[in-house]
């Protein structure tokens, strides 16, 4: 692809730190870590889980001292909670609130337990609503305490709201607070934010919303998923998702409440005065008892797993990516665990990302998907819904002016596919890249227009392609698997479920999503980096190769030449056949056209003792060979059918990497990996499967 000089200087200058660079975070998401639950993991361990899955922040209902020992030392912010119960108290007199301070926070600050705000009670309005009158003046209690001890510029004092303290929320610009709360709360609360450089934190469901049927709120629009949107008909402003709908009826509620200038900096969207200190979406209503039936039938009908993961997947997307035209705005997910004494309807237990041993209730991408590319790289393409004589007048034109045409000419690299759009469409890019992708560069009379992905329509005389290295390790290979797809890269296809989701391993992702980072930067210099764990290819890499054994324990099979017409014809390009029978001519012929793999050792009666030599095998870069169909060393009871056969299923843990598995055939690979670790200390060594059956 040609990038103008101009713009191939840019990208020099700005690509070289890829890695180092951060994303321009919109906003941060945190977890709610709630402890109704009997059957928890222990603090220690849930610290693992978080930093396993790159938590930055989180959210606790109390001060408990095992949760806040654990979390010391470990980087993670964290959101402590003074309860309902000591609000009055520390509302009543700033000696208790210094004291509530200096037994509940202090001696975690000394620790190194980072704490960076403070809750002072939750939903006050709606769970004790005879303390309304003290809420305020036990965060300015705090406030003062903290200021003493001069622990207030680190430390933000809030007090999370539930969604109902509004009585109007729809339009959005309708939003407003409650006549009982508006002036006499509210109005001194956000005065108060405003001076102490917080914000107001907002508990938002949109589930509860959409599960009334008198809303005819659809669950696309609940979950993130694309819709048709929903309009203000007073701002204009069309709203592409209930959260967004609900945040802005929220400053909708502030405005009205507050002054001139607050009120103008709100208008111009440079306040990011809200934040969401509980947002998330149920999964279920049963914990593998028997069926718990409760009275709202409709949300339990929207309770389910795939609508949890929309929902999650889409606000973490939402926060970290932002919204155009919306305010931007951090966010702590309720919850990490489901919780089985969590009171209330059954649909309350199960808001979990995980379950209470660590596993994952579903995938959840914490990195969010797509965001900002190094380069605004474009392409022009050909319209195909165009009369022919037009596009031919237009390819003409642009082979006459500057195109190079050459390679469309007959013998050529491009001459095929032969097409009158193809070629077009290969002379207008050729054009508008050589044109620096100039502003009018791409009409050519109305018949082309531009892309923001490299479009296959367009022939590539130079394809090139980025790949992961598996040689870097794992680890690595995470790291900037994650930026990859925090940044440029759209990750879309290889979750759980989409179209490149298999091979499900780390290197086959990576090299996914470099090389959509890659294409989509217009393979711009330094976009195939990042820090070493990526190479640029010529030839389509592709992960993993399929081949077939060829078995011939029969009387009855067709002939090795037909065979092979048989794997040609089915594009089948590697084949195992049995060193027994090499001596009749079926090596040779397969050495005509397939690569074959010869295995006389047909049944390794021992992962274990044939893992022996494996350092060997390192040494030599040799490829270890594994029969796969027996299980090795698993716990029977957590085999499904569908986890055994790569069907949706509620996946498997490993309690030691905190990684669920959500196939039999990658749990067992990883194990043959565990095992020449242990036995060789290396841990880059190509597995192959050289069986693997299903009758
Ligand atoms: C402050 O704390 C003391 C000691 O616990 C208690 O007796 C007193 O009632 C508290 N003050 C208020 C206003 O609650
Ligand atoms: C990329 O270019 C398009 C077209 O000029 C423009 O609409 C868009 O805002 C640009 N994006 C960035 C990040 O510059």
């Amino acid at each position: 692809m040609a990038v103008s000089h101009q713009l191939r200087a840019l990208l020099v200058a700005a690509a070289l730190p890829l890695l180092l660079l951060s994303r321009a975070d919109a906003g941060e998401i945190g977890v709610c870590y709630g402890r109704d639950a009997s059957n928890l993991i222990d603090p220690p361990e849930v610290v693992k889980l978080l930093n396993a899955n790159s938590i930055t922040m989180v959210r606790i209902y109390d001060t408990d001292p095992t949760v806040l020992n654990a979390l010391a030392n470990t980087g993670i912010k964290v959101m402590v909670m003074l309860p309902n119960e000591d609000l009055a108290s520390a509302g009543g007199d700033v000696r208790n609130a210094t004291d509530w301070v200096k037994n509940n926070m202090v001696p975690y600050l000394n620790q190194g337990t980072l704490i960076n705000s403070v809750a002072v009670g939750n939903e006050v309005f709606k769970k004790n609503s005879e303390l309304t009158g003290m809420l305020v003046s036990a965060m300015q209690n705090v406030q003062t305490a903290l200021a003493n001890l001069n622990l207030a510029d680190g430390i933000k004092v809030s007090t999370p709201i539930a969604f109902d303290a509004l009585d109007v929320s729809f339009p959005p610009s309708d939003g407003r607070f409650k006549d009982s709360i508006a002036q006499s709360v509210m109005k001194p609360m956000i005065d108060f934010l405003v001076q102490t450089g917080s914000y107001l934190l907002v508990n938002l469901y949109p589930m509860y919303a959409a599960a009334d049927p008198s809303t005819h709120i659809s669950i696309e629009y609940a979950t993130f998923r694309p819709n048709s949107g929903v309009l203000d008909g007073k701002t204009g402003i069309m709203y592409f998702s209930l959260f967004d709908a609900e945040l802005d009826a929220v400053y909708a509620a502030i405005s009205k409440v507050s002054g001139g200038s607050l009120r103008a900096s709100l208008a111009q969207g440079d306040q990011m005065l809200v934040q969401v200190a509980e947002s998330g979406y149920s999964s279920g209503i049963t914990f593998g008892g028997p069926v718990v039936v409760e009275a709202d039938a409709d949300l339990n009908a929207i309770a389910t797993i795939p609508n949890a993961k929309a929902y999650n997947n889409g606000l973490i997307r939402r926060v970290l990516s932002g919204s155009p035209g919306k305010h931007d705005v951090s966010a702590y997910i309720f919850s990490l665990f489901n919780e089985n004494l969590k009171p209330g309807p059954a649909t309350e237990g199960h808001f979990g990302l995980f379950y209470p041993n660590g596993q994952q209730v579903y995938e959840v991408n914490f990195q969010g998907g797509r965001s900002s590319c190094p380069t605004n790289a474009s392409w022009c393409v050909a319209n195909p819904n165009v009369d022919n004589a037009a596009l031919q007048r237009a390819l003409d034109w642009a082979c006459n002016n500057g195109a190079d045409c050459s390679a469309i000419q007959l013998g050529k690299a491009c001459y095929e596919p032969n097409t009158l759009v193809a070629h077009a469409s290969y002379a207008f890019n050729d054009y508008y890249q050589r044109k620096g992708q100039a502003s009018g560069t791409c009409n050519f009379n109305g018949v082309a227009f531009i892309v923001y992905k490299p479009s296959p329509s367009i022939c590539d005389p130079n394809p090139s392609w980025c790949v992961a290295k598996d040689s870097v390790g794992e680890a690595q290979l995470q790291n900037a698997l994650d930026y990859a797809c925090g940044s440029c890269a759209d990750c879309s296809a290889i979750q759980r479920g989409a179209q490149c989701f298999n091979p499900d391993t780390k290197v086959a992702h990576a090299t996914y999503a470099f090389n959509d980072y890659y294409q989509t930067a217009g393979r711009a210099s330094g976009s195939c980096d990042f820090a070493g764990a990526a190479t640029i290819v010529t030839q389509q890499p592709s992960a993993g190769e399929v081949g077939v054994c060829y078995r011939r324990d029969m009387n009855n099979l067709i002939e090795p030449l037909a065979v092979v017409n048989l794997l040609n014809s089915n594009d089948i390009t590697i084949v195992r056949i049995d060193l027994r029978h090499q001596l009749d001519g079926v090596e040779c012929i397969f050495q005509y056209k397939h690569q074959s793999h010869a295995m006389p050792n047909d049944d390794l009666a021992s992962v274990g003792q044939d893992l022996g030599s494996s350092t060997n095998l390192v040494k030599n870069n040799v490829v270890l060979y594994l029969n796969q169909g027996t299980l090795i060393n698993a716990d029977p009871s957590s085999i499904s059918i569908e986890y055994a056969t790569f069907h949706d299923n509620g996946g498997v843990l490993d309690k030691n990497t905190y990684k669920t598995y959500f196939n039999l055939f990658d749990t067992d690979l990883d194990i043959v990996y565990a095992a020449i670790n242990k036995v060789s200390g290396v841990s880059v060594l190509d597995v192959k499967a050289t069986e693997s059956r299903y009758p």
